[in-house]
Parts: C-alpha cells; structure tokens; sequence
C-alpha cells in the first residue's frame, strides 16, 4: 500500500468567521496532499501535488500554508503516522553561547543538515544572575563563577529545536565539553570547528528530556514577558524579516552568513509566528500602493519568520541596497549578489522584507522587538 500520513487540521475561515476541520493527508512518494471537510463529509481538495509542503513541516503544533491557507496541524490522523512521524520527534534547547554569536548561520546550517528544524529563537543576553539559576547544577563546581561569567559576557542565541531524538542528535554534533579533546575524539563536531578550550565551546545541549523542558521553559516561558529580554536597541538600525518560505526551506542559515559576510551587525535575532491582523499592521503603508499586499500579508503568516535588527554605517539605506530589487528575477538580472537574487522565488516570496524607509528602521524594529516580544 502507498505511505500516507495523516493529520486532523484547522483553519480558520475569515468569511464565515469560523474554525473548520480538515483530515489532511500527504502521500510522500510523489508529494501529493489532499482534504476533507470533516463537518461536511466531503472532498475539499482532491488529491494534488503540492511542492510548497515539505514532509519535515509535517508535525503536530506546526502551522503550514496550502494554497493560501494557514492550516493548524493540531493532531495526528491515524496510529500509524503517529509512529511514524511522532513517537521520536523532540524538543530541545540549543544555546550559542556568547564566543559564537556571529557565527550562528554556520551553526544553523548544521543544525538543517542534520534534518533538525529551528522552531523558536531569541538572542538575548543573560544577566549574572539569570546565567548562575541557568547553571545551577554547577554551583558547586570549581568552574562555576567562570562560567557563569562568560555566559553573561555577552549575547546568547537560544533556540528550540526539533526533529527525530533531536537532544541527542544536538549534543552528539556539539561533541566533547572540552574543545581540545573535541578535535581529538570528534573532528567534525561543532566545538571541534569552532571552540576555544573547556570552557568557551560554542554552545550547549540539553542533557535529557526533562532538562530540555526545563531549559525551554527558562527561555520561552510559557507565561508571557518573564523570559530573558531580546538585545534590540532601536538605535541606528533598520529592520529585517527573513520570510516564513525562506525559513521553511532551511535558508536561514545561508542568509544570516551572507549578512554577516557583507558586513552588517545583527543586534537583534527572535522568531515570530505571526497572526494575519499582525501582518497587516505591519505591511499597512503597502495596502493600495503594492499590488502583492494580499500576497504578502498571507506569506508573512504563513509560517515562522525571524525578525532582525541589523546595524551598520547608513542602514537602512545600505541595507536595502543589499537586499536588492524587490522582484528575484530583475534582481537576478542587475544585482545577481544581493539576497532576493540569491534566494528568492518570485515577488511575494522573495526571502526578505526590508525597511523602506530610512525613517522607519527604528519603527519597524520596535513593531516586532517592542509591540509582538511582549
Ligand atoms: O556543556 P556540557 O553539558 O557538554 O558540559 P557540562 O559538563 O555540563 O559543563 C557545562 C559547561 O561548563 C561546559 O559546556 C563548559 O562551558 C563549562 N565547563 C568548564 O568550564 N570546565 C570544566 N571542567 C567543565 C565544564
Ligand atoms: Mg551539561
């Protein structure tokens, strides 16, 4: 028989401002998907292929977009897709420590290429005090006020990750605590790339899956506005989005590398899922002067995007220069290195927004680190 995992969906439908049902199926081997109504009993969607869906998007809590819809996949449809796609999926916690922070898209690649995805992320910069309850297994240890020291030197990158045994998966890439010993025993590891010695080594992993709840929790409350603050400053910046399309396709890595290779400080890094009054707010000045502001508004909640601050001599000016035409295939045309020419797809999906307007960098900041980082 044909492999088919199956999901119980939700969308919810503006017009008839309601939450409809969908059983969602996906059959792997040719990327087909399609629906039925529940309430209805009938087809919603006969069966299509569908390139815009990847089976890694494919888990319980995720939203995905098909066709134009934001689809809540709020359960597993069958026992055996459970199995299948449930039983070893895991969140946890991977932290870029403060010696790393500028190299966090080579960290995020590795993360990808490790069929993990990043489904939450915050720079943020610990206090002495917040980075001694972070360790508190430590507290007896002889290293711990070194430590402690240098996880409050500066900003951390927290994320949550998830995928197949992702805790062990994550922590068997860092390697050995020790960076020497790294390069000994695990040359491909991370801390053997990039540590120093036994204490600066890149990052941490949780080491269990009640330690990853824990430290989850330390980052991402679930109650709102007690986590570490973000490291915006709203000061001589501008704003960008890295769009939900680029981060689903495991391009965020490679963008954060070609900012940081052109020179440009990213001040400021979360994710966001945003919900669609949100993304209109922030595309208003476009409503009724672009032509894709439907199109842009249903990209921007389509999934998570990563907000940014970045910094640099001139931005915003500088730094919509290296986005480039807003149009992929002009820009591909006239300014083949600039970031909508290396990873756009077409006018809505052009892997970033940018502030337009020099005096809105600060605004638009402020609008994802101050409005939405509640
Ligand atoms: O980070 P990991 O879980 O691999 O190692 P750990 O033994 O739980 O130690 C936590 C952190 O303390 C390490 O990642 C090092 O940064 C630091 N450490 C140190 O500075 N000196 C040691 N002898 C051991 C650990
Ligand atoms: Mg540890």
């Amino acid at each position: 028989m044909e492999d088919r995992y199956a999901f119980l969906a939700e969308w919810f439908d503006p017009i008839a401002a309601l939450m409809r049902r969908f059983q969602l199926f996906y059959y792997p081997n040719d990327g087909s998907m399609e629906m039925f109504d529940v309430k209805n009993q009938r087809v919603f969607l006969k069966r299509i292929k569908y390139d815009d869906i990847h089976p890694r998007d494919l888990f319980v809590g995720n939203r995905v977009n098909v066709f134009s819809r934001q689809l809540n996949l709020i359960d597993y449809g069958d026992q055996y897709t459970r199995n299948k796609l449930g039983s070893k999926k895991e969140r946890t916690l991977a932290l870029i420590k403060p010696d790393v922070v500028t190299k966090i898209g080579d960290v995020m690649e590795l993360v990808y290429s490790s069929n993990l995805i990043v489904t939450k992320a915050k720079m943020t910069r610990l206090s002495w005090s917040q980075a001694a309850d972070f360790y508190m297994e430590h507290q007896s240890k002889s290293f711990f006020n070194n430590l402690v020291q240098f996880m409050s030197s500066g900003p951390v990158v927290a994320m949550e990750i998830m995928g197949d045994e992702a805790t062990s998966v994550w922590r068997k890439l860092l390697g050995p605590a020790d960076s020497a010993a790294a390069r000994r025993e695990a040359p491909q590891s991370i801390r053997a790339h990039f540590g120093t010695d036994g204490l600066q080594n890149v990052g941490h992993g949780s080491e269990s899956l009640d330690a990853a709840a824990r430290e989850l929790e330390f980052f991402f409350p679930s109650a709102i506005g007690h986590g570490p603050s973000n490291t915006a400053t709203f000061t001589d910046c501008t704003c960008c989005i890295i769009k939900p399309h680029a981060v689903s396709d495991g391009l965020t890595g490679k963008i954060l590398n070609s900012i940081s290779a052109a020179g440009f400080e990213i001040s400021a890094l979360q994710m966001f899922n945003m919900e669609r009054v949100n993304a209109e707010e922030f595309y208003e000045v476009y409503k009724g002067v672009v032509l894709e502001y439907p199109g842009m508004v249903t990209e921007l909640c389509s999934g998570p995007c990563m907000a940014l601050e970045i910094r640099g001599t001139d931005t915003p000016k500088t730094f919509r220069e290296f986005c480039g035409p807003a149009d992929p295939e002009i820009a591909r045309h006239l300014r083949p290195n600039t970031l909508r020419a290396l990873y756009g797809k077409d006018k809505v999906r052009n892997a970033v927004h940018c502030t337009d307007l020099p005096e809105d960098g600060v605004l638009e900041v402020q609008y994802f680190f101050k409005i939405l980082d509640t």
